[in-house]
């Protein structure tokens, strides 16, 4: 039998069939789609502009239920996806939207048993991401240079998993400490402003053929972090963005919705190939 940390934190990791209970998360809907992320306590009770509800009202009831404020206002009630929680969550740094998440998970290959190596941890909605998808057989260490922040994040991923998942490291500190240690990744993830200044501590750290995917907003960073890949040796590096459009469809109109998420940031990502050096060999380059 497993540690309870580990119990409780895969319990996190599979979709839910159950009443509601006390203590779990619940998301709200109003009638006009507006979204509140609360927590179930008994005895407590939900205010908004539509009114209140006791929370009495939904334990104990399936997802999907439709129950009504005091004030006749209609919400639905049912349990938070991931990207809920990401865009509700408490904020120390700015999260990396659901849309790059997704792709970062697919572009970068994290899988059931990756070793991902992250910097930095900001909010923490990419580590709790990188955690559902690797799960206990993989394994996420994650380093924060500010306290404050490295704090909101712990307290983040405590929140959507119970307790920080076994299988998952917070670390508060540079990431290019990773350089002392014998640790090895397959992955390695980067949201930090400036990649290419640990790009050479986090190669070290990877296995041959690791991929790296740095996150950036802007071209002048995506083109130095381009450059530095190249010379620092990594191949197949490839940059591209997410442009997720969403949609208006009644029986009236069928049309994109008036308003979009146009810009949030780059992927840039890169295999580590072997380096002269790292096979034994002299570089052709210098002789
Ligand atoms: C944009 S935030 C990361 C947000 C995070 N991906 C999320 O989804 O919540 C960038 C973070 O990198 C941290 N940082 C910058 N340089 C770092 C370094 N060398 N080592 C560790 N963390 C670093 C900053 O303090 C900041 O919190």
């Amino acid at each position: 039998m497993g540690s309870p940390v580990l119990l409780i934190a895969c319990d996190s990791l599979r979709a839910v069939s159950a009443p509601f209970e006390p203590g779990e998360r619940v998301l709200l809907l109003d009638g006009r789609g507006r979204r509140f992320l609360i927590r179930l306590q008994t005895g407590a009770t939900f205010h908004f502009h539509g009114g209140a509800l006791e929370h009495d009202a939904i334990l104990g009831s399936d997802e999907g239920v439709v129950l009504h404020t005091h004030t006749g206002a209609r919400l639905a009630a049912y349990r938070p996806t991931m990207a809920d929680v990401v865009l509700k969550m408490p904020r120390g740094a700015q999260v990396i939207y659901p849309k790059d998440l997704g792709a970062i998970l697919v572009f970068a290959d994290i899988a059931p048993g990756s070793r991902v190596l992250e910097a930095g941890t900001g909010s923490a909605a990419l580590t709790i991401a990188l955690a559902r998808a690797t799960g206990p057989t993989g394994r996420v260490a994650s380093w924060e240079a500010r306290e404050d922040f490295h704090a909101t994040a712990r307290a983040n991923v405590e929140a959507f998993f119970g307790a920080v998942p076994a299988w998952v490291t917070l670390r508060q500190g540079d990431v290019r400490e990773v350089m002392g240690s014998a640790e090895r990744f397959d992955r390695a993830v980067l949201d930090l402003p400036e990649p290419w200044g640990v790009l050479a501590e986090v190669r070290d750290a990877l296995e041959p053929g690791g991929i790296v995917c740095t996150y950036l907003p802007t071209t002048n960073q995506v083109q130095q972090s381009v450059l530095a890949m190249e010379r620092g040796g990594f191949a197949e590096v490839q940059t591209l963005e997410v442009l997720v459009r969403s949609w208006h469809v009644t029986v009236q109109s069928v049309r994109p919705d008036h308003r979009m998420v146009a810009h949030t940031g780059f992927l840039t990502l890169g295999r580590k190939g072997l380096a002269a050096g790292d096979r034994g060999e002299s570089d052709p380059a210098n002789g």
